[in-house]
């Protein structure tokens, strides 16, 4: 791994066991982002979407209203959009940088810089939220997905992802926050989760 690479890990596995203190890293991790952000799509190899994609395949029903949180340059937006054509689908990322790119490789999507710790929506306000290789915050995950709604959580290069959460720490954190895991993928070199938010939690 890169020292940007284990950087993010570094912060991926505090912020998931001390969430409050996301504050404190979310500049860091922005501004890691910012820097890649033009480069990101070169950077990354095509397998960055195999696990999303084959995940994406097992959601069940047409989700109305989704949300790619931690979008990047947008590309699980696309796929969401690209799957569902009359989804209305936002994709938000902590990133400015990124948010630019997103605009310009969609613009027909729409994309807004914000935080997956604290999202500017009111409770249940989507019935997909999709994160490919992003850090989970399982109460906030909890608080917007519909009751009955899905989240899709993938990392797509399995435990080598840089920003990768293990499977204990990811099913009690989905538990907790109300959800059952209705798939497990495995694709490619990635890995994937399927889950759906309880009707009453
Ligand atoms: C590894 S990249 C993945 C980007 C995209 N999902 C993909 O697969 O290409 C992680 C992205 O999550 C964003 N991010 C990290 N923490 C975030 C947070 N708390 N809220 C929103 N975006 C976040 C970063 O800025 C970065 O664009």
């Amino acid at each position: 791994m890169t020292w940007q690479q284990r950087l993010a890990r570094l912060i991926t596995d505090v912020t998931v066991r001390v969430p409050w203190l996301w504050p404190l890293l979310r500049r860091p991790m922005a501004t890691m982002f910012d820097r890649i952000a033009a480069q990101w799509d070169e950077v990354t190899g095509p397998e960055r979407m195999v696990a999303f994609e084959a995940a994406l395949a097992r959601v069940p029903g047409e989700p109305r209203r989704a949300l790619d949180l931690g979008t990047g340059t947008g590309d699980g937006a696309v796929a969401i959009a690209r799957r569902w054509s009359a989804a209305e689908v936002l994709g938000i990322d902590v990133s400015p940088g990124m948010v630019e790119e997103a605009r310009r490789k969609a613009p027909e999507l729409r994309f807004e810089v914000g935080d997956a710790s604290r999202v500017e929506a009111a409770d249940g306000s989507f019935d997909l939220v999709v994160m490919n290789n992003v850090i989970p915050f399982f109460d906030e995950l909890g608080r917007i997905v519909a009751p009955g709604g899905h989240l899709l959580i993938a990392f797509s290069r399995g435990a080598e992802t840089p920003i990768y959460v293990r499977p204990g720490p990811l099913r009690r954190g989905l538990v907790r926050a109300g959800f059952e895991i209705v798939e497990e993928v495995g694709a490619g070199p990635g890995t994937a989760v399927v889950a759906r938010r309880a009707r009453s939690h």
